[in-house]
Formats: structure tokens, C-alpha cells, sequence
């Protein structure tokens, strides 16, 4: 005979009285912090699709970083505009490439920082697709040789952590054999497992210059529809080496992240992507939602869902209100 004896309300009546009961609690640790990187000096220039975020020269990046470090956001993802793309991505390889230098900037500015590279070709290719083409085919083993030896490029310039995103098979452990041989022995991989094909990163391809010029990528991302695949993913990824494993997008996937949380005794990160971001700010902007509100909310659901680290462009506007 559950009511009146139980009234789960009794510890809900009091600000104090929800503290002490609340389950789940939001950290400006765990937040990274998303900026992409463009050529020049001086450059910052506002991203239509995704107000208040940048194409940011590597001068000014550090500036940011130092911002928003100092606002307490300990970690930062990057992401490449190069000043020229190529069929086989040159630039994401490139030991002087656009991350390649803001990284041995950031490392020097901000040693404290915690510098996440992005691992992908999408950014670098003129065709988009995130690995080699061939008869309008991407194809998967000849991408892995330059993934991983993008990856090996920008830990040698210094990144803390590589995150491969272009969802070839077997880019992992190619990744891991390729820092071992290099000598980057201590470089964890973030390993972007279960990323959906989602048109919730609209506006990134469009902040990035990065959506492909024919076709779509759903023959190397996943199904939206697909939930027992992404933990054969996450297997795969663990055992070819992951140190961290992601989901993303992230609030249309809490089921995979709470699921994989169940399943698996690794770190686990969730991205908090372009689309979902930019229907929060435009939501807002009409008066319709709450941003404050809404964001801290979204960010909450996430970390419930089981994330130790969520991506999110609201990383600086958050990490604050968090101390
Ligand atoms: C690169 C990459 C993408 C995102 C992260 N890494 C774009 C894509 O796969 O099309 C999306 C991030 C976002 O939407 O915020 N492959």
C-alpha cells in the first residue's frame, strides 16, 4: 500500500532537502569545448549557422582557449579549415597543416590545456568524404593509412588526445600501431564509435566547408535505427585499442549512451553536436525556450544518460555557471 506512507515529494520540498537527494551532478570538468581553426592572422569570424562560435586564426585561438581555460573549461576539441583541399586530404596529414600549427601554439601558450585533435579527412578532401575515393566508392583500407598517419601527425605536434571520427573499420587499431611505432605510446585515442549519419551536423559541415559534394555518408556512419550495432562498435573499438569511447550525436541517442554506460567499463563521452546546439540558440533567440535553462537541462540529460565527458559548444557559457 504505497501512498500515504510513501510520498516521494517530502524530499522535494526544500532547495537544501533536493540537494542531498539529487543523483546526478554536472561538472565544468568533464566539458571539452569544440573550435575550429583557419588559416591567416587575426581571423575571427563568426559562424552563421552557429552564433557566438568562430573560425578562429591560431593566434586568436589561443586567446580563446586562454578564455575560456580561465572560465574553466579544462579541454578543447579542434577542427581544420585548410587554405586548400585535395582528392586525398593532404592537409589533414600535413606536419605543417592548420591543427598541426595551432597545436604547437596551443601546447606552448596553455601547456595545462587539454588539447583533443579531431582525426578526419572530410575537412581536407574536395570531395567531402571523410576517406579516399574511388569510382564514387569510400574506400575503407587505403583511408586507414592516411588516418592514421593523421593521427600521428598531430600527436607529434603535440595533441593530448586523437579522436578519430571518419568511422572507417579498423581505424583504431591502425591508429593505436601507428602512435606505438612512433614513440607516442602515452596518446589516448577518443574514438568517435557509435557516430550516427545524422543531419544533426548541418550546421558543423557548413561552419567547416565539410559536407560531401556527391552522395551522404551512410555507408560508413550508422543507421539512426540501429542500437545492438553500436555496441558491436564499441566492442570493436575497445578491443582495437580505445581508451575512450563517444556516442553522437547525444541527446538523440540517450538510449545508446545510457545502454553502452550498462555494457562497458570505459570512459565514456557523448557530443553534444552543431544541430543540437544551434536549436537551442534559434529556439531561444524567438523567445520560445529558455537558453540558460534549456542548455543546462540538455547537459544534465547527457551526463545522466552515463557520459563522463560531453563535446558541446555551450562548453564556455556553462563551465561558469558550474564552479
Ligand atoms: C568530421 C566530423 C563531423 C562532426 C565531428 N567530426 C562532421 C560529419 O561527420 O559530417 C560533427 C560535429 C557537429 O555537428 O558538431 N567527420
Amino acid at each position: 500500500m504505497p501512498f500515504p506512507i510513501h510520498r516521494l515529494r517530502r524530499l522535494r520540498r526544500t532547495p537544501a532537502l533536493r540537494e542531498f537527494v539529487r543523483e546526478t551532478r554536472l561538472t565544468a570538468k568533464s566539458l571539452v569545448a569544440p573550435l575550429f581553426v583557419c588559416p591567416g592572422s587575426r581571423v575571427k569570424q563568426e559562424i552563421p549557422a552557429m552564433p557566438g562560435n568562430f573560425r578562429w586564426s591560431a593566434d586568436l585561438l589561443v586567446e580563446e582557449c586562454q578564455a575560456a581555460y580561465d572560465l574553466g573549461v579544462p579541454g578543447v576539441i579542434l577542427f581544420g579549415i585548410p587554405e586548400s583541399k585535395d582528392h586525398v586530404g593532404s592537409g589533414a596529414y600535413d606536419n605543417d597543416g592548420i591543427v598541426q600549427r595551432a597545436v604547437r601554439a596551443l601546447k606552448k601558450a596553455l601547456p595545462e590545456l587539454v588539447v583533443i585533435c579531431d582525426v578526419c579527412l572530410c575537412e581536407y578532401t574536395d570531395h567531402g568524404h571523410c576517406g579516399v575515393l574511388k569510382n564514387g566508392e569510400v574506400i575503407n583500407d587505403e583511408s586507414l593509412e592516411l588516418i592514421a598517419k593523421t593521427a600521428l601527425s598531430l600527436a607529434e605536434a603535440g595533441a593530448d588526445v586523437v579522436a578519430p571520427s571518419d568511422m572507417m573499420d579498423g581505424r583504431v587499431g591502425r591508429i593505436r600501431a601507428a602512435l606505438d611505432d612512433g614513440g607516442l605510446t602515452h596518446v589516448p585515442i577518443l574514438a568517435y564509435s557509435a557516430k550516427y549519419a545524422s543531419a544533426f551536423y548541418g550546421p558543423f559541415r557548413e561552419a567547416a566547408g565539410s559536407a560531401p559534394r556527391s552522395g551522404d555518408r551512410k555507408s560508413y556512419q550508422m543507421d539512426p535505427a540501429n542500437q545492438r550495432e553500436a555496441m558491436r562498435e564499441i566492442v570493436l573499438d575497445i578491443d582495437e585499442g580505445a581508451d575512450i569511447i563517444m556516442v553522437k550525436p547525444a541527446l538523440p541517442c540517450l538510449d545508446v549512451l545510457a545502454l553502452a554506460r550498462n555494457k562497458f567499463d570505459v570512459p565514456l563521452a557523448a557530443y553534444q553536436v552543431s544541430g543540437e546546439f544551434s536549436m537551442i540558440v534559434s529556439a531561444a533567440r524567438m523567445g520560445w525556450i529558455d537558453r540558460e535553462l534549456i542548455m543546462m537541462e540538455s547537459l544534465l540529460a547527457i551526463k545522466r544518460a552515463g557520459a563522463d565527458l560531453i563535446l558541446t559548444y555551450f562548453a564556455k557559457e556553462a563551465a561558469p555557471l558550474l564552479r
